[in-house]
């Protein structure tokens, strides 16, 4: 890769190493930035010859730990896969390197008015192999569906260095077992993505956001369920709490959007080819206040008190963060439930709740708590799956969750996972502990 692409000074290799959250940081042996697919197969089979783990690493926008290093480990940063393949127009897709991130395909399709229907407020950090690597979800994914609906193929390296080129974009292909798909959501452990082929939708021309005011989260559910009913433009609709809207505030120097102060707060997204803002019409009588938006910037000015939620928490502290999902119809139960428990197990902590309303996932930031107390990790993670949830909605498991996965799935499966993990990487150098917990020794 050249000398100057491998990183060893250890100031330098820290930019590498530390996670957003503050929860996760090692000191690796060096960070080493290949520039395409031939590279990252040498640099894959020189470590493999020297039996080193290898971290695979994209824009390093993860929550779980899953592209951390530990000490000794090698950062594989996959930033300079940055190649964008000419649009194919005829089958709407787009081949392009792991490494370009999703600002950066938005502005490449815009002026073709296309676009990948996968967003999030990382989206200037994090890369296209990287949210393949951990299927990432957003505030869109209740409609569209998360990243794994819009791969339509992918390049990888194994862990040896053999490559797999599946890229030809084919939406009907049974010709055996689909290996490439395994990768996504794998977190790095089977392979490292180097390329990926995506479907793309048409980007609808004219857009509305509405910030709304709630007294509580049942009637939030109640501006869902009409959302569903009377509002086709609707591509978003995410959730925040008082407690949260008052930090974004004091932390980005917003103003309060409404004179008074409300429970719940929802921002709605919609889309449409003429103007959708007469279908937000039907929420007047079951709001108890609205701002609606037309105009990039004053969409933008609204979203900032959603997306803001996850950076505030992360000045605030070191937070205990938890990405679960619910029953959509259970949300009101499971956040009653999620205070009285964190109230028992730490009365002074601060809990911060915001997330994706349509597709039931909660992101639950706990403060005050140190991070090796692990009880009220417990207690949101019991509590999510007693109500039939996940113990993991968008985020993954990387690091933070291997040890609750048995919460979540069977021994069977876990059995399986296994054998998958040998089977791609035998020497267990790829990500390795990501995911998949300890075996039990009994
Ligand atoms: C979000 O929805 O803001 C992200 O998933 C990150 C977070 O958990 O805060
Ligand atoms: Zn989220």
């Amino acid at each position: 890769v050249g000398a100057d692409q491998v990183v060893t000074d250890a100031a330098v290799a820290a930019s590498f190493a530390h996670d957003l959250t503050g929860r996760f940081s090692g000191r690796p042996l060096l960070v080493v930035r290949p520039a395409h697919t031939g590279e990252v197969s040498a640099v894959l089979r020189s470590c493999a010859r020297a039996a080193v783990a290898v971290i695979p690493q994209g824009g390093h926008s993860g929550m779980a730990g899953g592209g951390t290093p530990r000490d000794g480990e090698v950062v594989l940063s996959l930033r300079r896969l940055q190649g964008i393949e000419p649009l194919d127009q005829t089958a709407q897709q787009i081949t392009v390197g792991a490494g370009v991130t999703l600002e950066a395909l938005q502005e490449h399709l815009r002026p073709f008015a296309l676009a990948l229907p996968v967003d999030h407020g990382a989206r200037s950090a994090a890369t296209i192999g990287g949210m393949a690597a951990t299927n990432a979800g957003g505030a869109l994914a209740f409609r569209h569906g998360m990243m794994r609906a819009h791969v339509r193929g992918l390049e990888v390296v194994l862990a040896d260095g053999r490559v797999i080129s599946r890229l030809s974009g084919l939406l009907k292909d049974n010709s055996g077992y689909d290996l490439t798909s395994l990768l996504i959501g794998s977190e790095g452990t089977l392979g490292v993505i180097t390329r990926v082929r995506l479907g793309l939708e048409r980007l609808l021309p004219r857009r509305a956001t509405a910030l709304l005011a709630l007294p509580d989260i049942g009637q939030a559910l109640e501006v869902l369920r009409l959302a569903h009913e009377s509002v086709p433009s609707l591509q978003a609709i995410d959730f925040f709490e008082l407690r949260g809207l008052r930090r974004v505030c004091a932390h980005l120097n917003l103003p309060a959007p409404f004179r008074r102060d409300h429970e719940v707060y929802l921002i709605v997204d919609c889309a449409a080819r003429s103007d959708p803002s007469e279908e937000l019409e039907v929420f007047v009588g079951v709001v108890e206040d609205a701002l609606v938006a037309t105009d990039l910037a004053s969409r933008r000015r609204l979203w900032l008190y959603r997306d803001g939620q996850n950076e505030t928490v992360n000045a605030l502290g070191v937070p205990h963060k938890l990405d679960v999902a619910v029953p959509v119809s259970l949300l009101p139960r499971f956040l009653g439930e999620l205070r009285v428990r964190v109230a028992e197990i730490a009365p002074a902590a601060e809990l911060i709740v915001y997330g994706h309303l349509g597709d039931g996932n909660v992101h639950v930031n706990i403060l005050g708590p140190p991070v090796e107390d692990v009880r009220v990790d417990v207690a949101v993670l019991e509590l999510a799956t007693a109500l039939g949830g996940s113990i993991s909605a968008e985020h993954g498991i990387g690091l933070a969750k291997r040890g609750w996965l048995p919460l979540a799935r069977t021994e069977t499966e876990l059995a399986l996972m296994r054998a998958l993990k040998d089977a791609f990487d035998p020497a267990g150098l790829l990500n390795p502990d990501r995911i998949l917990p300890d075996l039990d020794p009994g």
